[in-house]
């Protein structure tokens, strides 16, 4: 690890990464719209409680994951290592039936074992629809999840789907969870003999391969009885939606989700691209009870990871048009023309045209070894040649046909190409190999 090097788990994102980024932002802002979603920004860092009793005490996340630190003032702070807790926190006390919809994309920090797909700070796009309890809202956030990875251009992914139930049968079923695995307590692991008594449930996402031979081996299946004739009406008129609108699905009774806030509706999103990280995206209902108050919010949500989604959607070949280069490079020859090129790029931004001038003094080959690197579609170039006569060299780069044009009219004569696509080629009548042809 070099100084150059950031800490472990964390990316920088050079400008060459950044258009899948910006692609599936801008995706999240022109979609999640259309059903009612406006943007939320919430804190990076809140306090500690938020997480914590939000997210459940219990959790890995909590137990283990969180960064927090104490300020200056001596408060225990938490960078936030999801977005609904925080969300829940800044929208406060929303009444029974007056909804809010909001979504979200910014940095999470948990701290995991870095690995491919796992990352300590990582991205999430994600949304949450708060203070209205129904199942239609379930599928409906379902539905645009699922849409919403079709956008960007993620078709195999695999959606699994469980109930939590209600309080009553939690109760219920981690009684029944904790019997199957008593008999095979001794031989679980370190970690998973903690979880039996404090959440008995995340032995069933343990990775070690003897708790997940003794898990597999479990009748999981009779759990679902155990669940109240409500939550499984609930379940139902959920999936019958899904159906309906003929979005894949599998009921997983061995579906765990990693954050203790979940009631009712639970799911979570594959993709085979991504190997052992497999999990794109996850989501369900929730009730939360926000710090100082004691009534619980209620709402369904998911969140996605975005260097989840990049990974899942390349392996699909779905790559968003790359970078845009800048449309004009301005090489300044010699010393007179600098003021007057520094001119010419701002009244070519002015009209809309990208534009890179390059101010330093070198030979015209190297300037132009640069314009080529910038991937411009055309060079100016301007020394002192050209200001006596008034005029600008401009060399297409696609082909490298040069014009010697009049001064005046070097911003129109740019503007019939259009940076936005059109052909980036000198019309025949216009191409002219002489020229003073100082470019190579
Ligand atoms: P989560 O399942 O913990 O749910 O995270 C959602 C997604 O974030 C995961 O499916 C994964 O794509 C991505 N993710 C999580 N941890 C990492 C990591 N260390 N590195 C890279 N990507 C990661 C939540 O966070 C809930 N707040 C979702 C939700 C919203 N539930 C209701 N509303």
């Amino acid at each position: 690890m070099g100084i150059f090097s950031p800490p472990p788990g964390v990316d920088d994102l050079l400008p060459e990464a950044i258009t899948a980024w910006q692609f599936i932002e801008k995706t999240a802002a022109a979609f999640f719209p259309l059903y009612g979603f406006g943007e939320i920004r919430t804190p990076i860092f809140e306090y500690t409680e938020v997480f914590s009793k939000g997210i459940g005490e219990q959790t890995e996340v909590v137990q283990k994951e969180m960064y927090t630190f104490e300020d200056r003032g001596g408060r225990s702070l938490t960078l936030r290592p999801e977005g609904t807790a925080g969300i829940i926190r800044a929208l406060g006390s929303i009444e029974q039936g007056s909804a809010r919809r909001v979504y979200y994309i910014g940095p999470m920090f948990r701290g995991e074992r870095p690995a491919a797909g796992r990352k300590r700070q990582f991205h999430q796009v994600g949304v949450e629809n708060i203070g209205s309890v129904s199942p239609e809202l379930d599928a409906e956030c379902i539905v645009m999840l699922t849409r919403f990875l079709e956008k960007i251009g993620i078709r195999k992914y695999s959606l699994k789907i469980n109930t939590r139930g209600d309080a009553a049968d939690r109760a219920a079923t981690d009684a029944t969870l904790r019997n199957l695995f008593s008999k095979k307590k001794d031989t679980l692991c370190e970690d998973c003999k903690k979880r039996f008594d404090r959440n008995v449930w995340r032995i069933l996402d343990c990775k070690n391969p003897g708790c997940a031979e003794i898990s597999a081996s479990l009748e999981l299946e009779d759990i679902g009885r155990l669940f109240s004739r409500e939550s499984k009406t609930y379940l139902d008129s959920v999936t019958n939606i899904l159906a309906h609108e003929k979005i894949p699905f599998v009921l997983d009774p061995r579906l765990v989700r990693g954050l203790d806030y979940y009631a009712h509706t639970v799911f979570e999103v594959s993709h085979d691209g991504l190997g052992a990280q497999n999990a794109v995206a996850g989501g369900g209902r929730y009730e939360i009870t926000p710090p100082g108050s004691k009534n619980p919010v209620r709402g369904v949500g998911f969140a996605c990871g975005i260097e989840r989604l990049i990974i899942a959607a390349s392996s699909e070949n779905h790559n968003p048009a790359p970078e845009k280069k800048p449309f004009v490079f301005i090489v300044s020859i010699g010393k007179n023309a600098k003021l007057p090129n520094f001119s010419l790029a701002e009244e070519l931004r002015a009209k809309g045209i990208s534009a890179i001038a390059d101010f330093e003094e070198r030979s015209i080959k190297s300037a132009m070894r640069s314009a080529n690197k910038s991937g411009a579609a055309f060079t100016i170039i301007r020394g002192d040649n050209e200001l006596s006569q008034k005029t600008t060299v401009i060399k297409n780069m696609s082909d490298g046909a040069q014009a010697e044009i009049p001064e005046s009219k070097t911003i129109e004569y740019l503007s019939k190409y259009s940076p936005n696509g059109l052909s980036a080629r000198l019309p025949e009548q216009e191409r002219s190999q002489s020229g003073n042809a100082q470019a190579e």
